[in-house]
């Protein structure tokens, strides 16, 4: 008896449940509330069907069956009901964050829908509202690049033009006789070899630049001593800061090894050394010292430049800042490209640089993991 209720019961069962999930295979696509709906379709016909079978079939007769199906059919009825009402809340909830979503301008925020939402539809909200901040700051990013990009090519070009038209005017005067005394003809000669000098630098600069930014900056990487590279390097600017009276003083560990293309790394430090310099007044010191400290090695640049104001800080090492706001470059100032480029050349090394002030002036530091 039991037996044959089971079997029943389960068969149709079974061939309710095939049927259901074959339409809800069919209905894929279509809204979670149609889904809940036909699970809930589902539940009941298979409860009714096999009440209905057992009912007619053998165990009860008369009254007790009409109660039963009757109450059969009204939980079912109520279960339904609620399946609807739930679904119709989910496809609300989800309506609401395809609302929110139609709301974001195209750079703007993704703000979630308020209100509790489903914990699967709140997940979605969620990784939303992060994909678009990601998405925002990468636009902002880009933007800042690009203008930067873009001042960079105004300012190169002035910079370019300027002592151009001088060295086109001088080069007319002698070809013309005008400037006719030895004296000044000699003056001539050295003023464009010298400008000649700065422009091939500043082309070079940004050569140098272009290829840290493609990210084709081929370094060929060994074991330098970073002592024996702070050696060369100020003995490289030695000219420059006696011409300038200004003292150098270099310190180094023993054994600062690190894994690095000397060349490079070589040009960074001259730049952070010439900067120093070039900042520094008459008499003063500028101090480079390198150790390893906590398992990197350091290199500093100390200068006496009186410090650079707080608002620069951040920005010295964006492409083509010089600090001042005249942007007329002096008998020795540069293009604002040698902390970019220092920058470029340390972060390729898997590096960091910084810069704080200090004592009388500021100091640069290059940190990089030691050579084991
Ligand atoms: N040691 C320093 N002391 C004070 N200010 C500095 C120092 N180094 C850099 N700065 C400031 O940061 C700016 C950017 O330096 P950066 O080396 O990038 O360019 P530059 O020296 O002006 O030109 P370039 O290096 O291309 O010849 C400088 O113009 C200066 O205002
Ligand atoms: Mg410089």
């Amino acid at each position: 008896m039991i037996l044959q209720i089971v079997a029943v019961t389960a068969g149709l069962g079974l061939i309710i449940a095939g049927l259901g999930l074959a339409l809800l295979r069919v209905l894929r696509r279509r809204s979670i509330g149609v889904m809940l709906a036909v699970v809930a379709v589902v539940t009941v016909t298979a409860t009714l069907a096999g009440v209905v079978a057992i009912t007619l079939e053998m165990v009860i007769d008369g009254r007790p069956k009409n109660i039963v199906l009757t109450v059969v059919a009204i939980g079912g009825l109520v279960g339904l009901g609620v399946a609807l009402v739930n679904a119709r809340r989910v496809v609300l909830a989800s309506r609401r964050v395809v609302e929110a979503l139609e709301k974001v301008s195209p750079s703007g925020r993704f703000s979630p829908p308020e209100g509790p939402l489903p914990a699967e539809l709140q997940t979605i909200s969620t990784a939303l509202e992060q994909a678009y901040e990601r998405l925002r700051l990468g636009r902002e990013r880009e933007r800042a690049l690009e203008s930067a990009r873009r001042e960079l090519v105004a300012w190169v070009s002035h910079d370019l033009r300027t002592p151009l038209a001088g060295m086109r005017a001088m080069a007319e005067a002698l070809e013309d006789g005008v400037a006719g005394d030895p004296d000044t003809v000699k003056r001539y000669h050295t003023q464009i070899r010298l400008e000649v000098d700065r422009l091939s630098g500043m082309v070079d600069d940004l050569f140098e630049l272009s290829r840290i930014h493609a990210g084709s900056l081929r370094l060929s990487r060994g074991r330098v001593g970073l002592g024996d590279l702070l050696a060369d390097a100020l003995a490289g600017v030695e000219p420059l800061a006696r011409a300038k009276r200004v003292h150098l003083s270099g310190e180094a560990d023993a054994a600062v090894p690190v894994n690095a293309d000397a060349g490079e790394l070589g040009r960074a430090v001259r730049n952070l050394v010439v900067n120093a310099i070039r900042h520094t007044p008459a008499d003063g010191t500028v101090s480079v010292r390198a150790v390893a400290d906590g398992g990197m090695a350091s290199l500093s640049v100390l200068d006496c430049c009186g410090g650079i104001p707080e608002d620069d800080l951040p920005r010295v090492f964006d492409v083509a800042f010089r600090g001042e706001a005249a942007r007329t470059p002096g008998p020795d100032g540069g293009a604002g490209l040698g902390l970019a480029i220092a920058r470029g050349i340390v972060e390729a090394h898997e590096g960091e640089i910084g810069v704080v002030n200090e004592g009388p002036g500021c100091r640069f530091e290059i940190r990089l993991p030691l050579s084991p």
